[in-house]
């Protein structure tokens, strides 16, 4: 066990967060039990999932779901998503569940694939920012399971990582961005996915897909028809999900998409000779010459690292980095949506 003090954090409690390590295959009982104890007593607990890291606390209890958004610095308009064990909880969270929704669940979950539905009376508004609907997912993830299931409680659970920044698929990037913010981090070692659930609401016909992620596009498409984009209100903000719209995902480096290998190359270099840190992201291969870092050219395979590269930028300090564009084919919809989220600054 590894514990980590408040850098410059100036909230109370908890000042010493501990990370306890745990084997994804066969999650230790002691982990399990000490993490579901903390969250029944209404304290958070940052838990791995098959996407990134997420930030838990009871569903069911106002005072503790409170507790992640001080802990994020993440405005509570924003709702949360809950986390079941398994689609036979989905009563408890949600009322007048479509068949439809059932039949995803059948498809996707345990997996990547958050269900926007009508919130039963057990969620409170402080979870779904006062709306009648609510978030719902199973993790695919054997800790994230266990942990759900010795709480007893739905966990209700954003990405791990301060608002705004990029977010966590390691505990070592839980523990650089929330370290003396949080009691516990379970340590199950890097998640498989890399990027967050696609969320699809169910409330709206046809469905709207408010954000591409782990599952994509086509898989659910097979299943329900084209999907909607979602309807933006006037100042660009998505009504349906907000939060969406807003720079996220950002590393410190001021990231720029590039087509051409030959201009990213020249401006690295002309911004090195000013003294500035870059890096230079590719998909198709290395860069003869360079020192380029190179990401599969497979996009599941990228959104697994995307994180994991973002993150290694701001540990190198870098202050510029271009990375090439993704083909805009529909496999690559959810990285390039996060790439974009990236360079927006
Ligand atoms: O993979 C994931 O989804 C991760 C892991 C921890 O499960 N969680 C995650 O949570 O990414 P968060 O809070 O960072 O993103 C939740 C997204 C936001 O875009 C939010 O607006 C949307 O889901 N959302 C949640 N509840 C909603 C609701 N009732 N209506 C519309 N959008 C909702
Ligand atoms: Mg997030």
């Amino acid at each position: 066990m590894v514990a980590y003090h408040a850098r410059d954090r100036s909230s109370a409690a908890p000042s010493v967060t501990r990370v306890r390590r745990i084997t994804a295959e066969l999650p230790d009982r002691d982990v399990v039990e000490e993490a579901a104890a903390l969250l029944r007593e209404g304290q958070v607990v940052a838990i791995p999932t098959e996407t990134v890291y997420g930030l838990a606390a009871d569903a069911t209890n106002a005072a503790a779901v409170l507790r992640i958004f001080e802990a994020k610095g993440r405005p509570s308009w924003n709702p949360l998503i809950v986390h079941i064990a398994s689609v036979d909880d989905l009563h408890t969270v949600a009322r007048d569940v479509p068949d439809l929704a059932r039949e995803l669940a059948r498809h996707f979950w345990p997996g990547p694939l958050t269900l926007v539905l009508h919130r039963s009376p057990q969620i409170p508004d402080i979870v779904t920012g006062g709306r009648d609907t609510v978030g719902i997912r199973v993790p695919d993830h054997p800790v994230a399971q266990a942990i759900i299931r010795a709480a007893g409680v739905p966990l209700a659970a954003p990405s791990a990582n301060p608002f705004m920044a990029v977010s966590p698929t390691t505990a070592e990037h839980v523990v650089g961005g929330l370290a003396g913010a949080i009691p516990l981090v379970v340590d199950a070692g890097p998640t498989r996915v890399g990027i967050e659930s696609t969320v699809v609401d169910l409330t709206t016909a046809p469905p709207q897909l408010l954000r591409p992620g782990g599952v994509p596009r086509e898989a659910l498409e097979a299943l329900l028809g084209p999907l909607a984009a979602p309807t933006l209100a006037s100042d660009g903000e998505s009504r349906a999900s907000p939060g969406m719209l807003d720079r996220h995902y950002a590393p410190r480096a001021r990231v720029t998409l590039f087509d051409r290998r030959e201009e990213a190359v020249a401006a690295s270099l002309a911004a090195r000779a000013r003294g500035e840190r870059t890096a230079v992201v590719t998909w198709s291969g290395p860069i003869p010459g360079t020192d380029a870092i190179v990401m599969p050219d497979d996009p599941a395979a990228f959104a697994a690292r995307l994180y994991q590269m973002l993150h290694a930028l701001d540990e190198a300090g870098v202050d510029r980095a271009w990375v090439e564009r993704p083909p805009a084919t529909p496999g690559w919809e959810a990285v390039i949506n996060r790439l974009d989220r990236a360079v927006a600054h």
